[in-house]
């Protein structure tokens, strides 16, 4: 039809448009709460990469020395920061992928949950901005706790009419760049190789580690060390809240996972087929979990499918039976708080 011939030709011009004069596609990416501990390192490794043509930095205070700073840097990315409430509209405006690690982190003794209070209404606040600024943008949600923010955002969405499930991620990243290295340590295998897959959520035993689905796979490793590796896991944000000693929480291995992880979205977006990543999304995989992190494939929509699970060893079946409760009580937790609030 002529419809749709004018429709593929405003395609292909577009296409065309954006790859004449850069060898990627033009994408915007905003970070909100790019000053502090995990949004520096975070702006700098996007500043790095080349698919990035437009990277925004928002955050309520310091941005103009990060922005300033990280735009010295010579790479395609045009770098602008915005400060303040009254300029969020404008650092989200045009944003292809917003990634949020806006918010408090732990200190010793405080479990993820701790933070809710704070985290909450933060969240609340820079999704709205979302839905009214960039309702097409990929989501990337770091601040924790990520078992309900992500809710949280869901439903803040859903109350603007802009909820899109295919887009909200929240990023599970950092577990399972940490499952990869405590593997390759244990089974003495070159890192660069390691594959693990990380389900379930992101706190304490709602993290779980597929050890039995790792590759290459190891037959040097006992019920023992599956068991040790498997806690380490979970409390791996412990031991860099721990060593800190009340200076916060994971921000350099978390920002590279961050930066793993939205290059992924961005390459999905630009078509780079088998794209798969481990993230918290909407998700029908676990009954009665409406939110659950799996496999997740990326494309130009976000989500193109929301993988399975794969065998689970017995002793993966047993942390995902005892994950349940808890990870249900957040998703419940950011639900209730995003509609009564
Ligand atoms: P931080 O305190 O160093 O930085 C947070 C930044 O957010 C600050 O610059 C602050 O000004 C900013 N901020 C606060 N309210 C804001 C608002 N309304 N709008 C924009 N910016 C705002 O904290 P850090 O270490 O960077 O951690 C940030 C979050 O990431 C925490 O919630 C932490 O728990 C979480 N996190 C998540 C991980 C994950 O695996 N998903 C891993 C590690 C941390």
């Amino acid at each position: 039809s002529i419809l749709l011939r004018s429709v593929l030709k405003r395609g292909s011009a577009s296409a065309i448009r954006s790859f004449s004069s850069e060898s990627t596609p033009a994408r915007k990416v905003a970070v909100l709460g790019a000053a502090g501990g995990i949004g520096q390192p975070l702006a700098l490794l996007m500043k790095l990469n080349p698919l990035v043509s437009s990277l925004s930095l928002y955050d309520i205070m310091g941005t103009p020395g990060v922005a300033a700073d990280v735009s010295h840097i010579n790479t395609r990315a045009v770098v602008a920061g915005f400060m303040q409430e009254e300029q969020l509209g404008e650092a989200l405006k045009g944003a292809d992928v917003v990634i949020i690690p806006a918010g408090v982190p732990r200190k010793p003794g405080m479990t993820r949950d701790d933070l809710f209070n704070i985290n909450a209404g933060i969240v609340k606040g820079l999704c709205t901005a979302i839905a009214k600024y960039c309702p097409e943008a990929i989501v990337n949600m770091i601040s924790n706790p990520v078992n309900s923010t992500v809710p949280i955002a869901a439903e803040v969405f859903k109350k603007a009419g802009t909820y899109n499930e295919k887009k909200l991620f929240g990023v599970t990243t950092l577990d399972v760049v940490r499952a990869k290295t405590f593997y390759a340590g244990k089974a003495k295998v070159p890192v660069e190789g390691v594959n693990v897959p990380v389900v379930g959520g992101h706190a304490g035993i709602t993290i779980l580690p597929l050890f039995s689905q790792a590759t290459p796979a190891t037959n040097a490793l006992g019920a023992d060390d599956i068991k040790a590796l498997t806690k380490r896991t979970q409390d791996g944000g412990t031991e860099v809240v721990e060593a800190k000693a009340g200076k916060g929480s994971a921000t350099l291995s978390m920002a590279y996972a961050g930066a793993v992880f939205a290059d992924a979205c961005l390459k999905g977006l630009n078509g780079v087929p088998d794209i798969v990543e481990c993230s918290f999304v909407q998700s029908t995989v676990i009954s009665g979990l409406p939110f659950f992190a799996s496999k997740v494939r990326l494309g130009k929509n976000g989500v193109e499918e929301v993988l399975g699970l794969g065998p689970l060893s017995d002793f993966e079946k047993e942390g995902l039976e005892a994950l349940k409760p808890e990870l249900k009580s957040s998703i419940e937790k950011g639900i209730k708080f995003a509609t009564e609030s």
